[in-house]
This record gives structure tokens, sequence and C-alpha cells, in this order.
């Protein structure tokens, strides 16, 4: 357990914890507000976070953020991190065993930035936060509670990029997540 984000981001920027650590360019720690209220969690980085250091900054990067600008939700007031830190070869998916090695800085930046809600993009995320029962297909658009957080499964973004029909439903669970987020700020005033 880390109480502060130096120390996080510190050793996840040295970690060799597992194989991915032999062939990424950057670790790509999260980026955003870190007392934000809204998380985004994604798969891992690609090519251009990877060079970048920074998540969501290439194809699927550029499409999620006009979808934020479609709702109205600004980039910089989320926080936005992945499952794993370190670009997997050919962008294939994190395996289990670099997921669990890498899952305890997640969880750690989930602790100090406190979200009341998380978005859950794609099937990877979805299945290494909430469990491998969850499919990203039946989940989707449909709220779930764990301990305390809110967390909305929505398709991944480069998910989009392959099929256009897709999109609607990724903004149509964004907008339900902004009727959250103000409906929560409400019950906090
Ligand atoms: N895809 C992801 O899952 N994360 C990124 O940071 C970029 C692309
Ligand atoms: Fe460490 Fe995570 Fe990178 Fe693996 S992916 S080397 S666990 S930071």
């Amino acid at each position: 357990m880390y109480d502060n984000w130096e120390e996080l981001e510190n050793d996840a920027k040295q970690c060799r914890k597992c194989k991915l650590c032999q062939t990424r360019n950057n670790v790509v720690f999260g980026v955003g507000n870190k007392n934000a209220n809204l998380m985004f969690i994604g798969e891992g980085p690609g090519a251009d976070e990877d060079i970048q250091g920074e998540p969501f900054v290439g194809k699927a990067g550029k499409l999620m953020n006009m979808a934020f600008e479609a709702i109205g939700l600004k980039r910089d007031e989320v926080y936005i991190a992945n499952i794993v830190k370190c670009r997997p070869p050919s962008n294939r998916n994190p395996e289990d065993d670099e997921a669990m090695a890498c899952l305890n800085y997640l969880r750690n930046q989930v602790i100090l930035v406190k979200p009341q809600v998380i978005v859950l993009l794609g099937s990877v995320a979805l299945k290494n936060i909430l469990g491998k029962e969850y499919g990203i297909t039946s989940s989707r658009g449909k709220w779930v509670e764990k301990k305390g957080i809110l967390y909305m499964p929505t398709w991944h973004p480069a998910a989009l990029l392959r099929d256009e029909t897709k999109k609607i439903d990724f903004i149509n669970d964004l907008k339900q997540v902004m009727d959250k987020m103000s409906s929560l700020v409400g019950q906090n005033n």
C-alpha cells in the first residue's frame, strides 16, 4: 500500500515485475486529475502511448477525446489508467501473469484517486477488475456496484474503430455516466 503518489509513480516507472519491461520504451503510469470523481481504465499502452508515456494518445485515444467532447466531458477532469502499464508486444492482450503483476499499481491509483465511478473500457479491463465471469457484450451499459464504487463497463474505443455501430453504444454508456455524475454531485451538496 502506498499513501503517496510520488512513491507509487517512482516504483511503477522502474518496475521490472513482468516480462513487458523488456520490450517497453516507457512505463505509461496514468494521467489526469488525481482528485477526479470519475476514472477510466483501459487495457494497456499501444505504440503511441509507449512512445509518449501517456495513456490514450493514439487513434483510440483521439476517438475517446471526441466522444468526451460530444458529451461535454473534459479529459483533464478525469483520471485515466490501464490494466498494464507497459505495452504488450504487437498490441496483444496482456497475459494473466502480466495483469496480476501490474494490478497492484492500479489498485493503489484507485485508492488514492477515490473515484465514485469507474468506466471499464473493454473486456480486459472488465475481467481484471470485476472478474472473469463478466463478458463485455452482456455487461456493457449496465451499472455494477462493488465495494462502494460504481462501475460502468463499455466498449474499448479501439472496438469502435473496427465497428462503427458500437459508437452509439459508447456514447449512450458515457451519457449514463454523465447523468450519474450529476446525480452524485447533487447528493454530495
Ligand atoms: N488502448 C488502451 O487500452 N490503453 C491505452 O492507453 C491506449 C490504447
Ligand atoms: Fe511492471 Fe506493470 Fe510494466 Fe509489468 S506491465 S513491468 S508489472 S509496470
